[in-house]
């Protein structure tokens, strides 16, 4: 997994009917300025582990298809992550991300971890804003990435909360070179900088980028803070 510091477009905050050609230009406008490009950030929720539904397996399948080189970066916001795994490995799933909160996986952390590799999928653990840093610690060594959720999850177009950087110092020194340390909620041009500097290689960005009048200022002002 790529770990040099890259911007992932949050597919949330895409114009669904015409999600390809407007991934696409989030994706060359983040090309352009030299973070990132190359994934995708892609919110699942169920209504249940968050407030929120977003789209499953077969929409997923479909933008898969339609882009065919780029790393789907997953992050299940759903109660069984596990039960959906494989679902979502075959709908294109690159790297699947589970919560430490969720129901089905609270008790066994590391055999959800296990769960998700046996599909093909790379791993990654998350978990709330409320939730301590010591839930995801004895499943380390099992995971590829590891996200620090800055807003609670759900929606886009939230508030930065910089009470969660101090998660990011704390797991950054504890992961290998090739394991990744993404954030995801509230990040744009005023917020990356304070990201980076807490050791973060992936930064998720729905709305800054998505909604902004204009993307080339966006995207390289985000840049320029973390280059
Ligand atoms: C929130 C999602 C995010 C969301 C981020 O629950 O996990 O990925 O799209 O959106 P912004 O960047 O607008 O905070
Ligand atoms: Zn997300």
């Amino acid at each position: 997994m790529p770990s040099k510091p890259a911007i992932l477009p949050s597919i949330l905050s895409a114009d669904f009917g015409a999600a390809k050609p407007d991934i696409l230009d989030a994706l060359a406008h983040c090309r352009a300025s030299k973070v990132g490009g190359d994934v995708i950030h892609v919110d699942v929720m169920d209504g249940h582990l968050v407030p929120n539904i977003s789209f499953g397996p077969p929409v997923i399948a479909k933008l898969r298809a339609a882009l065919p080189a780029i790393f789907f970066d997953v992050h299940l916001m759903i109660d069984e992550p596990v039960r959906y795994a494989e679902a979502h490995r075959k709908a294109g799933a690159d790297n699947i991300t589970f919560h430490v909160e969720a129901p089905e996986v609270r008790s066994d952390v590391i055999g959800a971890c296990k769960a998700i590799r046996a599909t093909g999928a790379q791993v990654g653990i998350t978990l709330k804003p409320g939730t301590p840093i010591d839930r995801v610690m004895p499943a380390l060594e099992h995971v590829d990435l590891v996200l620090v959720m800055s807003v609670e999850p759900g929606f886009g177009g939230q508030k930065f909360m910089a009470d969660q950087l101090a998660k990011c110092r704390t797991i950054k020194p504890l992961l290998r070179p090739n394991q990744v340390l993404e954030i995801d909620g509230g990040i744009n041009a005023d917020t990356i900088g304070q990201a980076r500097a807490a050791g973060v290689d992936w930064f998720v960005v729905g709305s800054a980028l998505f909604d902004a009048n204009d993307r080339h200022a966006a995207s390289s002002a985000m840049a320029s803070a973390i280059l």
